[in-house]
């Protein structure tokens, strides 16, 4: 009986390990929800009027080596759950990052920081 009370725990602690584990691997500002990260970034890259390129490496999106993936992160600090936070400052900065006078569609920028929860 004892025995069988620890494998399920042992089992049930197996089962919680693989439930939790994401394949996002380098969050700094926002919740590790893989639908809401990736609605919001595709929301985010059509407002803006970029690709996801201009922020990532293709195909790698945990590595900040693209330069304008700092700013956005910033960006995203400054916004995300963020009433009062002066966001057109803030979309001003990231806009410079990018090399863009304008975003395509400035409503669906902050629809996609609506998609964002905070870490
Ligand atoms: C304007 C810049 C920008 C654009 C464009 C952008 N992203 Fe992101 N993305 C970020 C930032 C910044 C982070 C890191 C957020 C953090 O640190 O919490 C991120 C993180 C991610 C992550 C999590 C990666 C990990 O493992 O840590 C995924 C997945 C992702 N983006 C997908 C996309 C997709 C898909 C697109 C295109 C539809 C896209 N992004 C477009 C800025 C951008």
């Amino acid at each position: 009986m004892k025995l069988r009370m620890l494998t399920l725990t042992a089992l049930l602690i197996g089962v919680s390990a693989v439930a939790s584990a994401s394949e996002l691997k380098n969050l700094k500002v926002l919740r590790d929800d893989k639908a809401k990260v990736e609605k919001g970034m595709k929301l985010l890259s059509k407002g803006l009027g970029v690709k996801c390129e201009a922020c990532h490496v293709k195909g790698k999106f945990d590595s900040d080596d693209v330069q304008a993936k700092h700013a956005a992160r910033t960006f995203l600090e400054t916004t995300v759950s963020k009433a009062d936070a002066d966001r057109s400052e803030a979309l001003k900065g990231l806009l410079g990052a990018l090399q863009l006078a304008k975003p395509k569609a400035e409503n669906q920028v902050w629809e996609g920081i609506g998609e964002f929860a905070r870490r």
